[in-house]
């Protein structure tokens, strides 16, 4: 990646991008059956779920903290414990982002740093283990 003086939100191309991004991530989650237990914890409108997802990148990237102005700080793993987040949702989760993440006029630098970011914040918002008693 170029001058570390860029901001990510900069580096990804801004509000357009971004936002194209989201989309690609929920029409993926919305269409593939390689995420259907991920889109199963979803509204069936996934409207908002573009918007939050899209103001939240938008300051967790350097850009305008769109999501702290309109809903208060993230704290997102508390905000995701009413969905039963298992091994099985977080790969979905990160394969339909993986999907997006390439279908991007991204370096290849660019798209393997936010997937490492996104792999960290997906593993800290499981929250159901899958295991065999
Ligand atoms: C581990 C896999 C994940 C699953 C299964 C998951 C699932 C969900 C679900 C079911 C919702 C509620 C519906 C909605 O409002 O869209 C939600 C909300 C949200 N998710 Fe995730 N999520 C995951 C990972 C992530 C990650 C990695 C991020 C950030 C990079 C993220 C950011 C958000 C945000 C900002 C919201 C809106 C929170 C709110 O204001 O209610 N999620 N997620």
């Amino acid at each position: 990646m170029a001058a570390n003086s860029q901001s990510l939100y900069e580096l990804i191309g801004g509000e357009t991008v971004l936002r194209q991004l989201v989309d690609r991530f929920y029409d993926a989650m919305d269409s593939a059956p390689e995420a259907k237990h991920v889109r199963a914890i979803h509204p069936d409108d996934l409207a908002h779920s573009r918007d939050k997802l899209f103001m939240f990148l938008s300051g967790w990237s350097g850009g305008p903290p769109l999501y702290i102005e309109k809903f208060g700080h993230p704290r997102l793993r508390q905000r995701h414990m009413p969905f039963p987040i298992g091994k099985e949702e977080r790969d979905e989760w990160l394969w339909c982002m993986d999907k997006a993440l390439h279908e991007m006029p991204f370096d290849a630098q660019l798209v393997e740093h936010l997937y490492g970011k996104f792999t960290e914040i997906a593993n800290s918002m499981q929250n159901r283990v899958n295991i065999d008693l």
